[in-house]
C-alpha cells in the first residue's frame, strides 16, 4: 500500500503541433502525500497552471503517468474523467471565477447539486461551509458585493463542498494584499488539514511560502529538486 494522493511520473506536456508546437512540462515527475500541503512553486510561465490542469483531470498529459488515489488517471477512459474530477477534485482557480449571478450560497450549492445532493441537503452543507469560512453573514449577497479576499474564502468553501480528497488551488493570493493573502492560505490550510484533504496550492508570492508542509520549485518544465529555500 501506499499513501500517495498524487502520484504523477514523467509527465510531458506539449502545446500545439508540428514547428509550433512548444514543450511546457518536460518529464516532471511530482508526488504528494495524502494529508500534505505542498506548494508548487516557480517563475510566471515555468508550467505551474500546466501541471495543476494535469492533477486536476482538465488538461491530459501528452506523455507520463498520473495516480490519484492509487488510481490510474492516464488509463481511465475519457469518459471516465469528468466523474473521476467530481469525485476527487476541488478546484480554486486562478482569479476565483464565481458565477456572478448567483448569490455567494448558490455558487457553493452549484457543485454540492452536480455531485447529487438535494437542493436542502446542498443549501445545508454550503452554509455550514460558509459559516466555516466567516461569511455566513454574506450568504444572500452576489460576488461583486465582496472584496478579494472574501471572494477568495467562498472559492475556498465551493472547493471544499462536497468533500473531494484532493483540493488544487492555482495562484490564490494573486490579487491579494499581504494581510488578506495570509488569512486565505492559513484558512485553507487549516481548514483542509482538519478535514483530511490534501492540499496543492501553485503560487509565487513568497509571503505564503512559511504556512507550506513543503515546498516544490519548478522551472522551465521541470521540477528543481536541488533549490533550497
Ligand atoms: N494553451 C496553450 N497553448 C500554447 N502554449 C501554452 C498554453 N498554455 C500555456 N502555454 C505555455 O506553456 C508555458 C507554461 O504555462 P503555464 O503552465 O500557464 O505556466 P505558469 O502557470 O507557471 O505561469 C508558458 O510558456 C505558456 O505560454
Ligand atoms: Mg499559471
Amino acid at each position: 500500500m501506499n499513501d500517495l494522493a498524487v502520484d504523477a511520473r514523467a509527465i510531458t506536456k506539449s502545446y500545439g503541433d508540428g514547428a509550433l508546437s512548444f514543450l511546457a512540462l518536460k518529464g516532471v515527475d511530482f508526488s504528494v502525500r495524502q494529508g500534505e500541503f505542498v506548494m508548487l512553486v516557480g517563475p510566471s510561465g515555468s508550467g505551474k497552471t500546466t501541471l495543476l490542469s494535469i492533477l486536476g483531470c482538465v488538461l491530459t498529459p501528452s506523455t507520463g503517468s498520473l495516480s490519484l488515489f492509487g488510481r490510474s488517471v492516464t488509463d481511465a477512459p475519457t469518459s471516465a474523467l469528468a466523474a473521476l474530477r467530481l469525485q476527487n477534485i476541488g478546484f480554486i482557480f486562478q482569479g476565483h471565477n464565481l458565477v456572478a449571478g448567483l448569490t455567494v450560497v448558490e455558487n457553493v450549492e452549484l457543485l454540492l447539486e452536480l455531485r447529487g445532493r438535494s437542493h436542502s441537503a446542498a443549501r445545508r452543507e454550503a452554509m455550514e461551509l460558509l459559516a466555516a469560512v466567516g461569511l455566513a453573514d454574506k450568504s444572500e449577497r452576489k460576488p461583486s458585493d465582496l472584496s478579494g479576499g472574501q471572494r477568495q474564502r467562498v472559492a475556498i468553501a465551493r472547493a471544499l463542498a462536497g468533500s473531494p480528497p484532493l483540493i488544487l488551488a492555482d495562484e490564490p493570493t494573486a490579487s491579494l494584499d499581504a494581510q488578506a493573502g495570509l488569512m486565505v492560505t492559513t484558512l485553507l490550510r487549516d481548514l483542509a488539514t482538519q478535514r483530511g484533504h490534501t492540499v496543492v496550492v501553485v503560487t509565487h508570492d513568497n509571503r505564503i511560502f512559511h504556512l507550506a508542509d513543503r515546498i516544490v520549485h519548478i522551472e522551465d518544465g521541470l521540477i528543481n529538486d536541488r533549490r533550497e529555500h
